[in-house]
């Protein structure tokens, strides 16, 4: 059983930096574990809801750190590397996995992300195959002038296992094709149906032999025995439903290629239908969910592809991820608790998360007694806009409460059973003063959630915020950890980031408090000091995004850096900057990935007399480097800033810009001195004028499509 770490309860953006850390490597070691049970050992511990909610836990953790993620991350990790035992195929094309999406809204807004990146009007004809998600293991089998050449498992995406012999035991894969390209590679799923599993299970029983726990697993085992006659022994199926390196186009659409895999003699699922919108997506959807328990084989959700194979080419990957398609997941699984207490976190902007603490249930395999309460309005039963959730049903301690965990790891409650509250059980009252610190705790107009207003004088504020000062994206200061700040917090020796590099000074002669210290040394305090002092001189960037501004991350820090570049300039412009006007206002919201509500933070901070006294004692320890910017691929726009203005007839600004910065460009929403190229449509305007004023080239679209052919 796991049991999920008490940090994965609270919402990522109330997360230090040090709670994001050690939860991006629990989770890289959760999932690579469970990588290696599910696609080598056939025995997962991890239910697919599960795996699914880590994966987007991780996903969401990384988007909020970008520099916390890690070299092993998950997301880039597509399976298990190859079991020992098979030879080993490298894809001619990498197999890719597919994004999920959990709910109606989820499946509204692909359709929207396809649509903006293709340029297409709400209404402009786009059409998409929707078939079942066969629950099951792929398989890339390579046919070379007709004749299947290799079978090979997906391995970790690039490389698989050679299971050809295995592959050949299969009746549903054709030995050979007549018709199909030279180089066909054709990728599919294999699977095992329902009766045959049970079958197979009534027979290792008999022979004292090990059962499997599902038909996918089954069907892992049976494809990957070393003895072929074992395969040859499980009856093994095979949908076909994808492709990888092929030598000439065979279809123009996804429907015209799924028939053409069915001409060539491959089993294709019968239930791949073609919708012309995401409502009829949605009632396929719906369809298909029907006829689950009757199908005779797993499934898990069902596959939303593009018809339109050209449109499919233009959307491209996202790095181990199709643009194009996307796997609408059943729902996961649920359980009921009782709920034993609401307790109230404090995060590093003063967010105040309830959390549910329950009895501890077992949700598809994992141990959950945390779940997120959200805020007030949630507990009481209200969603967003006032309007009932629950039907109105309040959420109280002792309650019976349903648990799920969907999409989130996060478990969170879908319902609470009214018949089995407690007669003394009492309405949830959300405090309105900081449990840590007795300040105020305001809920503002328009926000769901309570802050407290005790800023810097808020224990569980302040220790959250060295710590996210301290953490590897922003002061990174070694021998300087979560542990060591709060304990020197607690001390009283830090109670502001300015006050870790005004340490030695106060206490430099009587190092002897710190050498004396459980757990420091001569050596250890030492080199504190010296890892202290490294880290005087920091680019503009990390110290931005160190001082935890709130709607600031690590991507918004980067670009507030990039815009402004020196440290003189930022702090003077934002200490006159007016919100909502202004030219420092439009200059900021002019920065592509900067909105008002990262302009309306930074700047409120940088006027707030107390953060802005924090802030300044902090900079005076401090040199700040100036923002430089960096380009790494080989391509005419490697490292140049490039910015796209006026309408784009060819493409939309979503695919101009992907494209872009594939070649290794950076894409910025402003002109300036820093631009280097400008691609300028019609109605590029005072952007065009600009660039002009400042001697930056500019070039029309057709010219940027000729630059950038090709590549
Ligand atoms: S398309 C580039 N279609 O789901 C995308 N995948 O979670 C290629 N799967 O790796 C995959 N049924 O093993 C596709 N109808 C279907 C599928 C399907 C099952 C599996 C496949 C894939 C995984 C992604």
């Amino acid at each position: 059983m796991t049991t999920i770490p008490t940090t994965s309860t609270t919402a990522v953006t109330d997360l230090s930096k040090d709670q994001a850390k050690q939860e991006l490597a629990w989770l890289a070691d959760t999932l690579a574990q469970a990588n290696t049970e599910y696609h080598k050992q056939d025995a997962p511990r991890l239910s697919d809801a599960e795996y699914d909610a880590y994966k987007q836990r991780n996903h969401a953790l990384e988007v909020q750190f970008p520099d916390l993620k890690r070299s092993d991350s998950p997301s880039d990790t597509v399976g298990a590397a190859p079991a020992e035992g098979f030879g080993k195929i490298t894809h001619a094309q990498r197999m890719m996995s597919l994004g999920n999406a959990f709910t109606d809204e989820d499946v509204n807004d692909f359709e929207t992300r396809v649509r903006k990146f293709l340029g297409l009007t709400y209404n402009a004809p786009l059409s998409f195959t929707a078939e079942p998600k066969i629950d099951g293991l792929s398989l890339s089998l390579r046919y070379e002038n007709g004749k299947l050449v290799y079978a090979a498992t997906r391995g970790d995406g690039t490389t698989g296992e050679n299971v050809t012999q295995n592959a050949r035991t299969i009746a549903d894969i054709p030995e050979n094709l007549s018709g199909a390209p030279d180089i066909f590679e054709v990728r599919g799923e294999v699977y095992m149906s329902a009766s045959d599993f049970e079958a197979l299970n009534t027979r290792q029983t008999a022979a004292d032999a090990k059962t499997f726990a599902n038909p996918r697993n089954a069907a892992a085992g049976s494809l990957r025995q070393l003895d072929a006659n074992i395969t040859k022994a499980r009856p093994l199926r095979f949908f076909a439903y994808a492709w990888g390196e092929i030598s000439a186009p065979f279809a123009k659409t996804q429907s015209d290629a799924i028939a053409t895999l069915a001409k060539f003699g491959f089993q294709t699922n019968p239930l791949t239908a073609t919708c012309h919108s995401a409502e009829a997506l949605l009632s396929h959807y719906r369809t298909i969910e029907e006829q689950r328990a009757t199908l005779g084989y797993d499934i898990d959700g069902v596959v939303y592809k593009v018809d339109d194979l050209n449109f499919q080419k233009r959307l491209g990957f996202r790095s181990t991820t199709p643009r194009w398609a996307i796997a609408h997941k059943f729902p996961a699984e649920l359980a009921w608790t009782r709920l034993d207490d609401i307790e109230i976190q404090v995060g590093r902007t003063g967010a105040l998360s309830p959390v549910a603490r329950l009895s501890p249930v077992t949700v598809g395999g994992v141990v959950v007694s945390n779940a997120t309460l959200h805020n007030e309005d949630y507990i009481a039963g209200r969603g967003g806009d006032g309007e009932p959730i629950r039907d109105g049903r309040d959420i109280r301690i002792g309650d019976w409460v349903q648990i799920y965990r969907a999409g989130d790891v996060i478990p969170k409650i879908k319902d609470v059973d009214l018949t089995k509250r407690p007669a003394d059980a009492a309405p949830f009252i959300f405090p309105t003063t900081c449990p840590e610190c007795q300040s105020p705790a305001i809920r503002e107009d328009g926000d769901a959630v309570h802050r407290c207003t005790g800023g810097l004088i808020c224990p569980a504020q302040a220790v959250e915020r060295l710590k996210h000062f301290v953490g590897r994206a922003a002061f990174d200061i070694e021998g300087l950890g979560a542990k060591q700040v709060e304990q020197f917090y607690t001390d009283g020796w830090i109670t502001t980031p300015a006050d870790i590099f005004t340490l030695r000074d106060r206490y430099g002669s009587g190092m002897q408090q710190l050498k004396n210290r459980e757990g420091w040394g001569d050596k250890s305090a030492e080199k504190l000091f010296a890892a202290i002092d490294d880290k005087r001189a920091i680019s503009l960037k990390r110290f931005l995004f160190s001082l935890g501004i709130r709607h600031m991350g690590d991507a918004g820090a980067s670009l507030i850096a990039n815009h402004f570049g020196d440290w003189d300039s930022l702090e003077t412009q934002l200490t006159t900057a007016k919100i909502g006007e202004g030219a420092t206002w439009d200059s900021l919201l002019s920065i592509d990935g900067v909105g008002a509500v990262m302009a309306t933070s930074l700047i409120t901070a940088f006027q707030n007399d107390a953060e802005r006294a924090s802030i300044d004692k902090l900079a005076a320890e401090l040199t700040i480097a100036d923002a430089v910017q960096v380009g790494n691929v080989d391509s005419p726009v490697a490292g140049k800033t490039v910015v796209f203005s006026g309408t784009l007839e060819r493409m939309s600004r979503a695919e101009a810009k992907a494209r872009a910065e594939t070649l290794g460009a950076k894409v910025s929403g402003s002109v300036s001195a820093k631009t280097d190229l400008l691609v300028a449509g019609p109605g590029a305007g005072s952007k065009a004028t600009k660039a002009a004023s400042l001697g930056v080239e500019t070039i029309d679209e057709d010219a940027w499509l000729a630059m950038i052919e090709g590549l």
